[in-house]
């Protein structure tokens, strides 16, 4: 099948990437040519390093290039039985695009967004033919990460879902559907992970170095939140979570932080700028974690809960099935656990009773138990 991709940014070209190496012609188009040639040049010499590795020989390497042909239009995707956009996450100009292609590509394309944050029905109402628009949203870096979620619009017509799915399914991904709601799977139910690490942090509860070191030693999470949020940018994942907020129509549970507004405002992104919650400098001394085992359990137990919370939410709202929510969060961003599967281990009317204890404390509508968990308590239900 030949596969468009629009947009060669970072993760145009990853997807580009996945479809050459499964053996599709791609067509790669951005609106800046000089960025589809640094990305393909970026991409040769990731080969040249996985060629030296032994991955892959000299002639599946040139083979694979090969296979991605940069276009200047929009037109010569007119062959294309699949098209995948990740352009700027702007609605406005992808509804553009989608709008173009449908002048351009036969009825039988499947037209795909991989928008992290817009509604794919919104992408969708923009075409005359929104049955075959869907959502097919990677995770950075493409190539690496084996989830993919896919996003049906409430126009999205069945069969487009069952091809889409067994097509991205065939270049080895893992893939889960859900519901066209904020966030998707992921990007929703990971909102605790930054948001309660950033509110122990603000209570002064403890620092940055001790919620990272309790989360990674005790907790199992292979990054503490503030590592991440550094990996990430500040300004990236404060931007998701204010969108998510507003998207969930200013709903407490998705409140963004000012420790992280302010470390965005001030240019301290992570490591792309060597500051951020840590000094990623030469001379930058490693900050000493509070080893308090007890303190470190509570940590973990009160950050662990909130993501149970949200995930059992998602399952409640029918955002997800119980098995796509844990594989969204072990292979989207590498969970030690499947939240759900978490749950059932440690007793869900242990959960139940933390969350009312944090909500009889704190009266806050943010620690509000999960209605899916509160019901399952009273008939005696785990989830698996
Ligand atoms: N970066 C991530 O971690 C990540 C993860 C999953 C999904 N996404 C989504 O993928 C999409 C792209 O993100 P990215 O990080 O690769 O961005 P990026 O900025 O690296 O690349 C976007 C590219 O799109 C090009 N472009 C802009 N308008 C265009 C148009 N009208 N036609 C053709 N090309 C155009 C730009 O020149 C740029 O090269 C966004 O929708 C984003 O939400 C990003």
């Amino acid at each position: 099948m030949k596969v468009g991709v629009i947009g060669a940014g970072s993760m145009g070209i990853g997807i580009a990437q996945i479809a050459a190496t499964n053996k599709n012609d791609v067509f790669l188009f951005d609106t800046n040519q000089d960025t589809i040639k640094k990305s393909l040049d970026k991409l040769a010499k990731i080969f040249a390093r996985l060629v030296e590795k032994g991955k892959y020989t000299a002639q599946e390497s040139k083979a694979i290039i090969g296979r991605i042909t940069p276009i200047d239009t929009l037109d010569n995707l007119a062959d294309c039985g699949l098209v995948i956009e990740a352009i700027v996450e702007n609605l406005d100009v992808k509804k553009s695009v989608f709008t173009q292609l449908e002048e351009i590509c036969s009825s039988e394309c499947i037209l795909a967004s991989n928008t992290s944050s817009l509604a794919i029905s919104a992408i969708a109402g923009a075409c005359k033919n929104p049955e075959r628009v869907i959502g097919i949203h990677f995770f950075n870096p493409a190539p690496l990460m084996p989830l993919v979620e896919i996003i049906p619009a409430i126009q999205t017509k069945e069969e487009i879902v069952l091809k889409s799915k067994s097509f991205i399914d065939s270049w080895g991904k893992l893939t889960v559907l859900t519901k066209d709601t904020p966030g998707f799977i992921v990007n929703r139910v990971a909102r605790p992970f930054y948001g309660e690490a950033l509110r122990i942090y603000e209570e002064g509860i403890a620092d940055f170095a001790t919620i990272d070191w309790a989360m990674t030693e005790i907790g199992g999470f292979r990054m503490g939140p503030f590592t991440l949020m550094d990996f990430i940018g500040n300004d990236v994942n404060y931007a998701v979570t204010e969108s998510v907020f507003a998207a969930f129509y200013y709903d407490p549970r998705y409140k963004p932080s000012f420790t992280q507004k302010r470390h965005s405002e001030a240019g301290w992104l992570g490591r792309k700028t060597k500051r951020g919650y840590y000094d990623y400098t030469d001379s930058a001394e490693t900050p000493i974690p509070n080893k308090d085992k007890e303190l470190g359990e509570e940590i973990v137990w009160r950050i662990l809960v909130m993501l149970i919370n949200e995930a059992a939410d998602a399952l409640f709202l029918n955002i997800a099935n119980k098995e796509d929510i844990d594989t969204a969060m072990t292979k989207g961003v590498n969970y030690p656990k499947g939240l759900l599967k978490w749950a059932d281990e440690i007793g869900i009317n242990k959960c139940v009773n933390k969350l009312d204890e944090l909500h009889d404390i704190y009266r806050e509508d943010r620690y509000r138990c999960s209605l899916q968990l509160r019901r399952m308590v009273m008939k005696s239900l785990t989830f698996y």
